[in-house]
């Protein structure tokens, strides 16, 4: 049995009204040329968005990384970008590149979460799917399923979690990676991710290697000062059996927690839990919103999806976050609504200082 490669891969190439939602059309297209490739490059796919990421699940053989499996995502991309430009969508080809699509995605405005793995006997897998949150929004979810007994009993009563998990984090400013052992390092791990504007979790691995959760990691284009493509990233985490449960995978996001994102890429928001229908952005652009897919793999298909998400059991975080959000909104352009200054290097707001810079005197003390 070959192995099995979930690539989740999501841009956002127009939307409407404003950053709100993709159009069913984009979806109805996107869902298409991926069918079409079942039995050839895809061995199953799945298509859905969230508020205006439109976001591709597909399964092969291929591996991560895989140049054939990202130009296919990158064309059905350009493809959904010409129906958005025939209706006229809001920022349509948004995180596609301007010039000639070299055949790649990564690196580009698209995010990318992928892993490779030899199938269990049953295999439930969930995927995360989130809108106007920066990229650094799991750091908090991935270290409760994965490091926080409080969350995840299993760490403690089951003898196949009981060793722990390595956390694989990324600086996106200094461009480098370390690895952190938990329990043994949760501190140096909290250090770290406890930034996550800064470093981001990238992977978490049994400490036998085998993976068990992997995120998208992007960061905002300082050059142009843009939040393209910033704002939607995606997590897969491998469930059950040597893992964490899918409750304990889900339980974290009772939690109504402030994350970077929200409107214009410059605020911080709380991240609220939503089942499919309610994955539209509206209240000043948002609130962050995450959906969670689940899925068994079975053989390289997706028997599924189940909507995590659309269940009473969260009904009491989405209150506790909407209250959150009547408070921080009520702080308008001030920080910590605001995101800090130095966040904020990478929005349009150095523009406009940039126009206040000969106004400035000295104070002459
Ligand atoms: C945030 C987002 C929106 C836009 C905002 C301004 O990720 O997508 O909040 O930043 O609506 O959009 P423009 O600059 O296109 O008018
Ligand atoms: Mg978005």
């Amino acid at each position: 049995m070959p192995r099995t490669t979930i690539s989740v891969i999501n841009a956002d190439v127009g939307s409407f009204p404003g950053h709100s939602r993709t159009h069913p059309k984009l979806l109805e297209t996107a869902a298409q040329m991926l069918k079409s490739e079942r039995g050839k490059l895809l061995t199953d796919s799945f298509v859905t968005h969230c508020g205006d990421s439109l976001e591709l699940i597909m399964m092969h053989t291929r591996g991560i990384y895989n140049e054939e499996i990202h130009r296919l995502a990158g064309n059905v991309f350009m493809e959904c970008t010409k129906v958005a430009k025939s209706l006229k969508l809001y920022e349509a080809g948004q995180d596609m590149p301007a010039g000639a699509f070299a055949g790649n995605v990564r690196g580009m405005g698209p995010g990318v979460a992928e892993m490779e793995f030899e199938e269990r006997e049953s295999d439930p897998v969930l995927i995360y799917m989130a809108d106007k949150a920066g990229p650094g929004a799991w750091n908090f979810y991935l270290y409760k399923i994965f490091a926080d007994p409080f969350n995840t009993p299993g760490l403690v009563i089951d003898p196949s979690l009981h060793e722990g998990f390595v956390f694989e984090v990324h600086d996106l400013v200094g461009k480098r990676k370390i690895s952190f052992a938990c329990p043994e390092e949760s501190y140096n791990l909290l250090a770290c991710v406890g930034a996550p504007s800064r470093y981001i979790i990238r992977h978490v691995f049994k400490k036998d290697g085998t993976i068990a959760a992997s995120t998208s990691t992007r960061r905002l284009n300082k050059e142009t000062g843009q939040v393209m493509g910033e704002d939607d990233p995606v997590m897969i985490v491998r469930a059950q059996d040597g893992f964490p449960s899918m409750g304990e995978a889900i339980e974290p996001f009772t939690i109504p927690v402030l994350v970077a994102g929200w409107m214009r890429g410059s605020h911080h928001g709380p991240f609220m839990p939503v089942g499919l229908c309610d994955a539209n952005c509206t209240r000043f652009d948002g609130p962050p919103r995450v959906i969670c897919l689940g899925f068994q793999v079975t053989n390289g298909t997706l028997i599924g999806p189940a909507d995590m998400f659309d269940d009473p059991g969260f009904d009491r975080v989405r209150a506790r976050c909407n209250k959150l959000a009547d408070t921080i909104r009520a702080q308008g352009p001030f920080e910590p609504h605001r995101l800090s200054r130095e966040e904020m290097e990478y929005t349009t707001l150095p523009a406009v200082e940039k126009a206040l810079e000969l106004r400035w005197e000295p104070l002459g003390e």
